[in-house]
């Protein structure tokens, strides 16, 4: 998919199109009408698509905020012809169900065309796309022979979007779709959900809490179907996850880095921004950060995890350890893979090898390679500043604190989030919990030039979740910062090798 050239030409409208779905009174209507369609023509590479989009279906009865409780629906027309679609058909079509989460911001369905900006295209990188009409991950999806659904989330910036809003709606639309299984072609029992940083934390969250019963109240409320919300696979591209533990894995990580380079995230159109500002720790948030390091071998040793080869993972006081080990494992089958396919790492002397074979990384090198992002705490920030301390505020207070050490050296007054809200907005509380239904199949990725959160997130994630019996497809792409869906032949492969 790489370096071809790609047109995209539409039938007709896309995003501006509202259908009669979105105009009519409360309640709307939970069943999906096959006939309210456009007709749209899809072309990648020469290759000629026609498309079914059923585009800005309210996918509850008693929405909040119709702008995001929305969800675009896209299927091959083959399907309604009794034609197949890369070996798939109408039965057996998998629903790729991706999300445009972005910042912990309200975030509209994808459609078919790409961003411009913003790195949940093919093109990843956050960087502007040169093509004046790029295909989106959801069109290059279609021709896979996926069904596509996406849907709308609410997010911080609204009062009404507050966590756990935007996991709320997320599991309300993957409920529509099951709801609906048996009007749309696709098979609602193969959902895969894809998501970027707040994005790849929602899509992780789908995937560990299916049909939990602490989202019960709040899908309710909504008027969500009354069925299941589980899903069959989970694509989560560096998730900013675990949001209560990542301040002190970040300090863990990056405590001997006192030049940092933070960049503070605004939204443009729905885009999120990223602007650089570069500074020094000081002596006052040196202390923060050493205090937040040396809880985190607390929280790892009480996760009880083991490696692959079922080695306990644990870190001493120092913060060394087996954990610390593994995560070095991961970087140095990094390394070696991007050399496998050619790319030549001989500027990182860090990189110790013999011949063509990675043997060992300097990990502290490696952090002076990578570099510092954020200030300590780097999620619940001392005076309410964070994207996630807003995230934590209720309807009535815009900004919390989510963590013991955040509220009680806040340096704002600030009030601390429902313990039980903070809960439902972390996967690692319901990974192999009875009664709830996690996924079976997982693939992380996060590069390994991302420095939004620590490694050990991801790491502890996908850890906790192999420990459980899922299988989970996880690796550290070299070179690759924060950022999303460039790697999209791989993930159809491993799509398509989990659903046949
Ligand atoms: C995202 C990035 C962050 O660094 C963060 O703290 C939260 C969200 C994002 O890109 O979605």
């Amino acid at each position: 998919m790489k370096n071809t050239i790609i047109a995209l030409t539409m039938a007709c409208g896309l995003s501006t199109t509202v259908m009669a779905s979105t105009t009519t009174q409360k309640p709307y209507t939970l069943d999906f009408n096959p006939q309210n369609y456009q007709l749209e023509q899809l072309e990648i590479n020469g290759k000629p698509l026609k498309v079914r989009a059923y585009t800005n279906i309210v996918y509850v009865k008693n929405p909040v905020d119709i702008k995001y409780e929305v969800m675009n629906i896209y299927i091959p027309d083959a399907y309604f012809n009794q034609q197949e679609v890369n070996g798939f058909n109408a039965q057996n079509a998998p629903i790729f169900f991706p999300n445009e989460v972005g910042g912990y911001m309200p975030a509209q369905p994808a459609t078919l065309v790409g961003r411009k900006m913003g790195g949940r295209g093919p093109t990843g990188q956050n960087k502007p796309i040169e093509t004046a009409n790029p295909p989106s991950t959801a069109a290059y999806a279609l021709y896979q022979g996926y069904v596509v659904a996406s849907a709308g989330a609410r997010g911080r910036t609204s009062t009404t979007g507050k966590a756990p809003a935007a996991i709320v709606d997320l599991k309300a639309a993957i409920r529509y779709l099951k709801y609906n299984d048996k009007k749309m072609p696709g098979d609602a029992n193969k959902i895969i959900s894809n998501g970027t940083s707040a994005g790849g934390a929602m899509s992780a969250l789908l995937g560990a809490t299916g049909d939990s019963k602490d989202y019960l109240p709040y899908l309710k409320k909504l008027g969500a179907a009354n069925t299941s919300d589980r899903i069959f696979a989970v694509s989560a591209y560096c998730p900013i996850t675990n949001l209560d533990h990542a301040d002190m894995a970040y300090e863990w990580q990056f405590n001997s880095i006192h030049d940092y380079k933070k960049i503070n995230m605004s939204m443009l159109d729905y885009k999120v921004e990223r602007k650089e500002t570069a500074g020094v720790l000081s002596q006052a948030q040196i202390l923060v950060s050493n205090d937040l390091k040396a809880q985190f071998p607390n929280y790892v040793n009480q996760l009880g995890l083991v490696s692959p080869q079922k080695q306990p993972l644990q870190l001493a006081q120092d913060g060394n350890g087996s954990f610390k080990d593994l995560i070095k494992q991961y970087l140095i089958k990094s390394a070696q893979t991007a050399i496998d396919q050619g790319q030549d790492l001989s500027q990182y002397t860090w990189i110790k090898r013999e011949g063509q074979r990675v043997i060992d990384i300097n990990y502290d090198d490696y952090l002076v390679y990578l570099q510092r992002m954020k200030t300590p705490p780097a999620f619940d920030a001392l005076d309410l500043s964070s994207g996630e301390n807003q995230e934590f505020g209720t309807e009535q207070i815009d900004k919390q604190h989510f963590t013991a050490y955040g509220f009680e050296h806040s340096t704002a007054k600030g009030t601390l989030a429902d313990a039980h809200i903070v809960k439902m907005m972390n996967p690692m509380n319901y990974i192999g919990q009875k009664q709830v239904h996690t996924s079976a199949y997982w693939r992380i990725r996060h590069g390994a030039y991302d420095k939004d959160t620590s490694l050990a997130v991801p790491v502890i994630l996908a850890t906790k979740l192999q420990n459980t019996g899922a299988h989970v497809d996880f690796a550290l792409p070299w070179g690759k910062p924060h950022s999303g869906d460039y790697d999209l032949d791989e993930l159809f492969a491993w799509i398509n090798q989990i659903s046949r």
